[in-house]
């Protein structure tokens, strides 16, 4: 289970970019988090695993919290959180299995982690993984031979083989068709129900997130302003959550579902 308490975060420009969010998520439960760009959905995400520092506040995942952590504690506790990102973050001239065998020894850093030598029990873990994500077959494929949609997946086999405690996921859809987008959510749903881990989600279209989450997580300015099933999400809620955006005239409620209709597929853009 995963408690985040009082999340702070004040990037050195002076960005408050969380304002003091508390959460739980548990079971096999999906998570959505939802709000206008800017909201502080990715640096949520990304605090979690201190890929991005918190100011202050605590994250409890079960009995560790994470914050306290120091550096080869945390890198132990990052194999809990397999955490899966909009642009994929593959290394694009590796094989399909190279990127995947990267999971077991985290994300941090891919490149360490390929001079290292992997079991038979890694390799062998990889080729189910591939299966269970639908590139059996690709695994001597380069990751940049592939399309959006498998490249996600192979970041999705790369997060589920080190069998985490939770998915963090950062808009994993974004640079997808909508067709690749929703076969990507079922993935992640199935992964939830037969791994019985949580899923905590950012998802830029409203409409996805309603579809496939158990709960949704409003955000606005760095602050939860909504919490609670698709269903309860009316239009006073979708007002609250995206007030602040429409008056700067940025972004409306719907905006996320004709983002993903006009993107094109797998940019390489590197983070
Ligand atoms: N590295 C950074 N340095 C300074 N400010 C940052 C940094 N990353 C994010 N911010 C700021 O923090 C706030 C939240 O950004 P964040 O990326 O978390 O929003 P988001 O909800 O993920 O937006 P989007 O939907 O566009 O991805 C924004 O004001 C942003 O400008
Ligand atoms: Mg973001």
């Amino acid at each position: 289970m995963l408690r985040v308490n009082e999340l702070h975060k004040t990037y050195p420009t002076g960005d408050e970019a969380l304002k003091g969010v508390s959460m739980e998520v548990s079971g096999n439960e999906i998570v959505a988090i939802v709000g206008p760009s800017g909201a502080g959905k990715s640096t949520l995400i990304r605090c979690i695993n201190r890929l991005t520092e918190p100011t202050s506040g605590e994250i409890w995942l079960d009995d560790t919290e994470i914050t306290s952590l120091g550096k080869n504690e945390l890198r132990r506790a990052r194999r809990d959180m397999g955490m899966i990102f909009q642009e994929f973050n593959l290394v694009e001239r590796l094989t399909v299995m190279e990127n995947v065998l990267s999971g077991r020894l985290g994300y941090a850093s891919n490149w360490q982690a390929l001079r290292r030598k992997f079991t038979g029990d890694d390799v062998q873990r990889a080729y189910e993984v591939l299966d269970r994500v639908g590139l059996g077959g690709l695994e001597n494929n380069r990751a940049d031979e592939l399309s959006g949609g498998q490249r996600q997946r192979v970041g999705i086999a790369r997060a589920v083989i080190q069998r985490p405690k939770i998915l963090l996921v950062d808009e994993p859809t974004s640079s997808l068709d909508p067709e690749t987008s929703r076969s990507v959510m079922d993935l992640l749903t199935d992964i939830a129900t037969d791994d019985d881990i949580p899923v905590l989600i950012n998802i830029h279209e409203i409409e996805l997130a309603i579809e496939y989450a158990d709960r949704l997580v409003g955000l606005s300015d760095g602050e939860i302003v909504f919490q609670g099933p698709p269903e309860e999400l009316d239009e006073g809620a979708r007002d609250v959550i995206y007030r602040g955006a429409m008056q700067d005239e940025s972004v409306t409620a719907g905006a996320g579902v004709g983002d993903a209709e006009t993107s094109s597929v797998a940019t390489e853009r590197k983070e």
